[in-house]
């Protein structure tokens, strides 16, 4: 079967690097890909957002299955575009998506089911969401109701920071996402992320993940996409994980059938676990991004399968395998990232980094120029280490940064932090 992938970062070519190696694959596409991801797949030189050429591109080349990596455009429909032209597509419906793209659709959802999440209101004008804000105390949450590359979200700590973060959303700071907002109780806890498939009728429980979201060490600095991840995240035992299959997974998937919007494919659940009790923070409709780079490494059975047979709705046919060891990515950012950066700086050393034992490198953000690597975004690699224990995963990972020469870029230094001080 000819498989096409659709995007361009770590989390694609960690994608194609695991469907690449499925004995039912004849043939790899990615859409655009980058430099790393044309090692192990054929980069096909059109944006996410090209839905007609892409759909006559599956065509000509008997594109039998489609996977959609980022999120924008399962939200705008295009994984419906495929099926509409009778080609077998990953990635929920426009009409699932919305679990990601409106996260007022989704408070509304879990208190209509019962699913845990954390208090909130829905407003559509300032006077009502800083009056609600106050009733729930500071630190509160205001978000913006559509999607906004992950900036969306706003802890104010004071009635000052919330008052103005209402009247910043309201004042098209995000666009038409922020044409309705959403107030929410802060949820104090420790985040994590788990991730499932489903067929729409069953769940299939894939693993949990534990991200860095902040720039810099000691979870300091502005937010960014992820700067670093690793699984298993000790902080879902087992008992967290049934919770969250039991209460929020399962729930949500007969809730969003019930409502005639039945979502199949991959269900990213972003937890804040406290005293053992998970509650949801948000759903994402795609993979992860840092995580898939220390899910997929784990992953003992064949990725292609499992993902198609979401599609063909004949999940609880599948039985997943697992590696025991522990994953662990560190992500190389541009310095600037997550403001702005240049673009442009060579990287060396890669070759030889990838060599060392445990290692997979995955490029986010990179080009070819002049018949070298250089940086072409703001996360541009993520350095993957497998190991037996955390700890070994971490040294394995930073002796590969520190073989990579890249003055231009930085990283994180503590990446699995919360996992080691429970270990020591
Ligand atoms: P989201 O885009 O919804 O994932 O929010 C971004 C980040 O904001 C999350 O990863 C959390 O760290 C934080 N966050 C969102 N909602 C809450 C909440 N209700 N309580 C505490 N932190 C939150
Ligand atoms: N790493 C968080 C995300 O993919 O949204």
């Amino acid at each position: 079967m000819n498989v096409l992938v659709i995007g361009s970062g770590g989390r694609e070519h960690a994608l194609c690097w695991s469907l690449a190696a499925s004995p039912l694959l004849s043939k790899l596409y990615c859409a655009p890909g980058n430099p790393g991801i044309a090692a192990v797949a054929e980069c096909v030189p059109l944006a996410p957002s090209q839905a007609d050429e892409l759909v006559a591109f599956a065509k000509e080349h008997n594109i039998g299955f489609v996977v959609v990596g980022p999120e924008v455009p399962l939200i705008d429909g295009l994984a419906d575009r495929f099926e509409a032209a009778g080609i077998k597509s990953l990635g929920p419906s426009a009409k699932g998506a919305i679990l990601e793209g409106s996260k007022g659709f989704v408070k509304d959802l879990c208190e209509d089911f019962g699913i845990p999440s954390a208090k909130y209101r829905r407003f559509m004008e300032a006077d009502g969401a800083k009056a609600f804000a106050t009733t729930l105390g500071y630190p509160v949450v205001i978000k913006a109701d559509g999607p906004a590359a992950g900036k969306g979200v706003i802890i104010a700590e004071t009635k000052a920071d919330a008052d103005k973060a209402i009247d910043e959303i309201f004042g098209g700071a995000f666009g038409s996402a922020g044409n309705e907002l959403v107030v929410e109780e802060y949820l104090d806890g420790e985040e994590a992320s788990f991730f499932a498939i489903t067929d729409g009728e069953d769940v299939l429980p894939l693993i949990g993940a534990q991200d860095h979201k902040r720039a810099f060490d000691g979870d300091k600095g502005l937010n960014t996409g992820g700067m670093g991840a690793y699984s298993p995240a000790p902080v879902l035992t087992p008992d967290v994980v049934e919770k969250t299959i039991e209460r929020i997974l399962k729930p949500t998937v007969r809730a969003m059938k019930e409502r005639g919007r039945t979502y199949v494919g991959v269900l990213f659940a972003g937890l804040m676990i406290k005293d053992g009790e998970p509650k949801l923070i948000e759903f994402n409709c795609r993979f992860g991004d840092p995580e898939t780079q220390v899910i997929l490494p784990r992953l003992k059975s064949d990725l292609l399968t499992v993902l198609l047979a979401a599609r063909d709705h004949v999940l609880d046919q599948i039985d997943l395998r697992w590696h025991d060891d522990v994953a662990l990515t560190v992500v190389m950012a541009a310095k600037g990232y997550p403001g702005d950066y240049p673009k442009g700086s060579q990287i060396r050393g890669l070759e030889a980094a990838a060599k060392l034992p445990g290692v997979t490198i995955f490029h986010a953000g990179t080009a070819v120029k002049d018949g070298k690597i250089v940086a072409n975004g703001g996360r541009v690699l993520n350095i993957t280490a497998t190991a037996k224990t955390v700890r070994e995963a971490r040294a394995r990972a930073y002796a590969a940064v520190d073989a990579i020469d890249w003055p231009q870029g930085f990283c994180r230094r503590d990446i699995a932090w919360r996992a080691l001080a429970r270990n020591s």
